[in-house]
């Protein structure tokens, strides 16, 4: 990462507010290798300190494409972009990899981290994160009723959570 203008940082010392890097500016979830591999867009999930080491969070349901790769990859990213890219993430929270090559057609170019996980040139930050818990959701867990009902009531099915250790993270340095 570092020949592609990146530098690794402390996940303490990641700039900017992790809940409206996630919630407004989204991040794109990708999993695979130098072969296959498959990206989205994702807005829910999080950052935070459990079990000793520093941990992203991110929720995938069972229909998108990616979850195939996230399940089968010990490892999985999560890229953060200017809002110059925006097109680029609304087109990877659209379309499916099953259908398109939807990297071309948002213009991103990957890369890969020295442990060979997919991440894209044009991130200003790259999180690798390695799996440490999987599970769905489940409707008998929820203690606020509406939430199941408005999210996932009619709509098919629930997320998986994934909580995952940083391993590495990345900021470009020419930003
Ligand atoms: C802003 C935004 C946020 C999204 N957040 C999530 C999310 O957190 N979890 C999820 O499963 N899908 C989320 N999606 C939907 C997927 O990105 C979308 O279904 C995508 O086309 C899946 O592509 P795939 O089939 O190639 O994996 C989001 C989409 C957008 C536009």
């Amino acid at each position: 990462m570092e020949n592609l203008g990146y530098e690794k940082i402390d996940p303490k010392i990641i700039d900017g507010n992790l809940i409206k890097l996630i919630s407004d500016d989204w991040m794109l979830v990708t999993a695979g290798n130098e072969e296959k591999f498959n990206t989205m867009t994702a807005n829910w999930g999080g950052v935070g300190y459990l079990w000793n080491r520093p941990v992203a969070f991110v929720f995938i349901r069972p229909e998108r494409y990616t979850f195939e790769f996230v399940e089968k990859y010990e490892n999985f990213t999560l890229t953060f972009f200017d809002e110059k890219y925006r097109k680029a993430l609304n087109i990877c929270g659209t379309k499916s990899g099953r259908d398109c090559n939807k990297v071309a057609e948002a213009s991103l170019t990957p890369c890969f981290t020295d442990s060979g996980n997919p991440a894209f040139t044009e991130a200003g930050l790259v999180i690798e994160c390695k799996k440490l818990y999987a599970g769905m959701l489940s409707e008998e867990f929820f203690l606020d009723r509406d939430i199941f009902d408005t999210v996932y009531g009619k709509k098919g099915n629930v997320h998986k959570l994934y909580i995952a250790e940083m391993t590495g993270v990345w900021k470009k340095t020419n930003l």
